[in-house]
């Protein structure tokens, strides 16, 4: 399989007429961290709903898990399902990130959404806490947690 994400001369402008992005070519591969720097207002979070296939770009090709994404596909939840299941976006400020009122519950909230079941949500929540060493947080209000 070629890249995860790949974007082809990729331009954005918003209906006012600004020009956010300019002729990005970007592919990210299977475990690869790749860092996007840039000034204010340099199109960094444009670039990012982008990637995350919330907004589809003015112009260019979009390749996500091998699948070409055109104008139409962005907008059929059916299609987009088994791309969405596999992207998330971790916000810089917890208060727009965790919002439910248990860290058990912020981390089900993407496999409920998901659609499995109570059992099936149950077993990945305590995974995923068990995973990154916090299953005793499992009950814990996300306020009540350090930053970090
Ligand atoms: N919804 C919008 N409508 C019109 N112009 C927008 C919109 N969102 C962003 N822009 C403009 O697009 C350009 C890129 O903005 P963007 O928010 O992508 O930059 P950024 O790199 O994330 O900036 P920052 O570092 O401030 O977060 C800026 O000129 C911004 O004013
Ligand atoms: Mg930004």
């Amino acid at each position: 399989m070629g890249p995860l994400i790949e974007l082809r001369n990729v331009s954005h402008k918003y209906p006012d007429g600004t020009l956010a992005i300019s002729g990005i070519d970007l592919s990210v591969n299977k475990g690869e961290s790749v860092a996007i720097l840039g000034p204010n207002g340099g199109g960094k979070s444009t670039l990012l709903m982008i990637l995350s296939a919330l907004l589809y770009p003015s112009s260019g090709t979009l390749r996500f898990f091998g699948m070409e994404i055109d104008r139409r596909t962005i907008d059929r939840p059916k299609k987009m399902f088994p791309i969405r299941r596999r992207m998330g976006v971790m916000f810089q400020d917890p208060d727009v990130q965790l919002f439910s009122a248990t860290l058990f519950d912020d981390v089900a909230f993407g496999p409920i959404n998901m659609g499995l079941t109570e059992e099936k949500v149950r077993e990945k929540v305590m995974r995923t806490l068990r995973y990154l060493g916090i299953e005793h947080l499992a009950e814990k209000h996300p306020y009540e947690l350090s930053g970090g």
